[in-house]
């Protein structure tokens, strides 16, 4: 039957979605670009509240996916030096860019507890999960 959810409210439905169906999915949320400012501002998520509602450019690893354009896969985030932690519980992390005509506008940021679990069957479904938010942005 139709709905009538507001953007932020079904993007909001597949980061739940995609929380309760993917065990090692812990933490689920978009960050988007915030207008002509060099910054992602936090969308909809789901997980453990976090501080960092809002990331330069470059910064901890959604800050480097707003500038390199491309997937970032982190099977381990100590080994990581341009890293932002929002929760000590945190083992693993993988961002994938969102795209609208080619721009690259913001991203899915998923945070693991468990350590190295993100295969590249995770990248292909985040890469189409992507696509469909693009679509409905
Ligand atoms: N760890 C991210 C910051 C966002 S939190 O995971 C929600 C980073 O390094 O950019």
């Amino acid at each position: 039957t139709a709905t009538n959810l507001t953007t932020d409210e079904r993007l909001l439905k597949i980061c739940e979605l995609l929380e309760e169906n993917v065990s090692y999915y812990n933490w689920v949320g978009f960050y988007f670009k915030n207008g002509d400012k060099n910054e992602l501002k936090l969308g909809p998520y789901v997980g453990a509240p976090t501080d960092h509602t809002i990331i330069p450019f470059g910064k901890g690893i959604c800050g480097q996916v707003a500038v390199s354009n491309e997937n970032f896969v982190v099977p381990d985030v100590t080994a990581q030096d341009n890293y932002i932690a929002c929760s000590i519980t945190v083992k693993a992390e993988i961002v994938i860019p969102i795209f609208v005509n080619g721009e690259n506008i913001g991203q899915i940021d998923i945070d693991s507890n468990t350590p190295d679990p993100f295969t590249e069957a995770d990248e292909r479904f985040l890469e189409f999960v992507c696509e469909k938010v693009s679509e409905i942005l």
